[in-house]
């Protein structure tokens, strides 16, 4: 007998609940407005991700893949990145960070993750080096924040290009060495990506992305990247696509952003019910970094992840998988041309046999979480 999920992963109609009434009249604002390309709510969220992340540039784009996409195409029309330079990037990210590459005429350099934290092992960077090494794609997975003194003077000593992967880590902070107080995932490289998709942290209705970046020649390709190549109207500088941010999924991120802090702390909280309570030994637990991460999955580990799995789902807990199946294990790219250092797809297989997600988002209520744990701790295998 199936057993209705009393604890839901993630709800998009709940989680958008309490915004509705401020979404729906923020949408009927652009469709009165008569401008359903650019306008005032594209650039009104431009200004508030400039706002949120202190960097001086941010071009709303269409999507995270395409945010990607586009900084790593300006960097190859720019001259700084030429077909087959290399790119060091997480073995068990998920597969936009290395279609984004691919896409780009690089190649991906697939490197070990560390069990700990699950993002890239700073450690084990220069395993990885080569004569073509040009750039470093840190992803701050799970809203995790992959970003450490070692990485930063990695790249500084190589002189790498570094693109951030921001997908799944707005709103979390970082502390650098040397730099006072923390400072925001996406503006801790050269640029960094961030996407809107449902049911990231910071979530459209639809498809959205942006790219922030201190580099105001970078913003400025970008930007004509994304809108056919031109930067004015009839003036094409470069070879472009339409990679444009919907005013309407503007307005929706418009009416959020204000609440993102608040949803991201209500993740910590959840995160937190999780670490003090879990206390089962065949569940590795994620660490509690000192940086300020958003939680965007809880993740934990076990051995017999399916049967953990299972056993949730018939004691009403709705679990995820972020990822049982790596990019190099994707059909995909069997023909791909792609590096990779030390045990680097060993462990990201390892990752992806054992992780599961727990509900952390807005839908899960502290009470919701010590139910859940109280169910985890009564699993045997
Ligand atoms: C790590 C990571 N990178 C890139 C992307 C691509 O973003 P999008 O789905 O908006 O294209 C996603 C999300 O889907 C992601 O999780």
């Amino acid at each position: 007998m199936k057993v209705p999920l009393k604890y839901t992963f993630l709800d998009l109609g709940k989680i958008n609940a309490p915004y509705m009434a401020e979404i729906e009249e923020a949408v009927v604002r652009v469709i009165e407005s008569g401008r359903y390309v650019g306008g005032e709510e594209c650039a009104r969220l431009e200004e508030g991700l400039k706002e949120l992340t202190g960097a001086p540039y941010a071009i709303g784009v269409s999507n995270g893949l395409d945010a990607l996409r586009l900084i790593l195409r300006a960097w190859v029309e720019r001259g700084d990145l030429t077909a087959g330079d290399e790119v060091i990037v997480a073995a068990n990210t998920y597969i936009a960070s290395v279609l984004a590459i691919i896409d780009a005429g690089l190649r991906p350099v697939l490197v070990p993750a560390d069990m700990a934290t699950l993002n890239l092992d700073t450690s084990r960077l220069e395993e990885a080096l080569t004569p073509r090494t040009r750039a470093i794609m840190p992803v701050h997975l799970y809203g995790r924040v992959c970003w450490d003194d070692r990485l930063k003077s990695f790249a500084e000593r190589h002189k790498l290009l570094v693109i951030e992967d921001n997908a799944q880590a707005i709103g979390a902070r970082a502390l650098t060495a040397g730099l006072h107080g923390t400072h925001a995932t996406g503006s801790l490289g050269d640029a960094g990506a961030f996407s809107f998709y449902p049911t990231k942290n910071l979530g459209a209705m639809g498809d959205a992305g942006a790219v922030v970046t201190h580099d105001a020649d970078l913003a400025r390709r970008v930007r004509a990247l994304s809108n056919y190549g031109s930067d004015y109207r009839y003036h094409n500088i470069s070879l472009g696509a339409n990679c444009r941010l919907d005013p309407i999924q503007a307005a929706v991120l418009n009416v959020k952003l204000p609440y993102l802090e608040r949803e991201n702390s209500h993740r910590r909280e959840i995160a937190g019910i999780y670490e003090a309570h879990i206390n089962n030994t065949r569940i590795v637990k994620p660490a509690i970094a000192g940086n300020d991460m958003v939680w965007h999955q809880y993740v934990v580990r076990c051995a017999g992840r399916d049967r953990l799995q299972k056993y949730l789902a018939e004691a009403g807990v709705a679990t995820d998988i972020h990822y049982a199946v790596p990019p190099h294990r994707q059909p995909c790219m069997q023909g791909v041309d792609y590096g990779t250092a030390g045990n680097a797809l060993a462990i990201a297989d390892a990752i992806g046999e054992s992780v599961l997600s727990l509900p952390v988002s807005n839908c899960t209520s502290e009470a919701d979480a010590r139910a859940i744990a109280d169910i985890i701790n009564q699993f045997f295998l």
